[in-house]
């Protein structure tokens, strides 16, 4: 009889990225996500096409994870395109950002951003920013000494950083999402992306970066 061995899989993680976002990772890929509409949840595949909808959370969670197996046709983030250097971090606002604030930060990065070919996301929560930033080292080395001198944030603090096999988001010179602080408490088993970003581990960094990226190009899918 033939022997199968069978490799060990990376464990199935749920985390929540906003409010009513839920997100299905497993080692490197997105195996898909959940959205809450009123009263029901709504499964999705890593292609954002439908895979069942529940009153409850959980049955949506199974819906997602089924049984395919990890890696088959999931999303896989970055291709090849030549060396990139990326950088992440994270920073306290200074001051009260309302939306006027940040449509002016916005229009001037974008615009500065695009002279210099660096491309981004730059996210926003309870006075915590988040950005991503991809571009020639020299250019971000130089706009990083711009942006941590930057009076308008505070602890600026670089999580990652080195070269990039491809750019995230070659479409946006600076796409921006305000995320909500969540109001219910985080479902038992989750994990919050947010505060992932935040906390000692590197993996739980790259994995939260991974999923509100994701979260991100769902949000602004056309
Ligand atoms: C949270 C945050 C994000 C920023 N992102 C960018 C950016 O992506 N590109 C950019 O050119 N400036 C960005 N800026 C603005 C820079 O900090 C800085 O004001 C700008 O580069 C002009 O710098 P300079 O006066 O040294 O030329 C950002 C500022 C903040 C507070």
């Amino acid at each position: 009889m033939a022997s199968v061995s069978v490799l060990p899989q990376p464990p199935v993680l749920w985390s929540r990225v906003d409010q009513d976002f839920y997100i299905c990772t497993v080692g490197d890929a997105v195996l898909g996500y959940v959205e809450r509409h009123g009263l029901s949840y709504a499964g999705f595949d890593e292609r954002s096409r439908a895979v069942g909808s529940s009153t409850s959370l959980t049955d949506a969670m199974a819906a997602v994870v089924g049984d395919r197996a990890p890696g088959s046709g999931a999303v896989r983030t970055g291709t090849t395109e030549g060396p990139l250097y990326a950088l992440v971090y994270t920073s306290v606002a200074t001051v009260a950002f309302v939306e006027s604030h940040l449509d002016a930060l916005l229009a001037s990065s974008r615009a500065a951003n695009l002279a210099n070919s660096v491309t981004g996301i730059l996210l926003y929560r309870s006075g915590r920013f988040v950005q991503y930033l991809e571009g020639s080292r020299s250019t971000l080395t130089a706009l990083m000494a711009s942006i941590a001198a930057d009076p308008r944030h505070s602890s600026v603090d670089i999580l990652v950083e080195g070269t990039a096999a491809s750019r995230q988001f070659e479409d946006w010179t600076m796409g921006y999402e305000r995320l909500t602080e969540a109001s219910d408490p985080l479902p038992e088993g989750f994990r919050s992306s947010f505060d992932d970003l935040e906390g000692e581990s590197t993996d739980d960094a790259l994995r939260a970066l991974r999923e509100l990226s994701f979260w991100f190009r769902v949000r602004n899918a056309a």
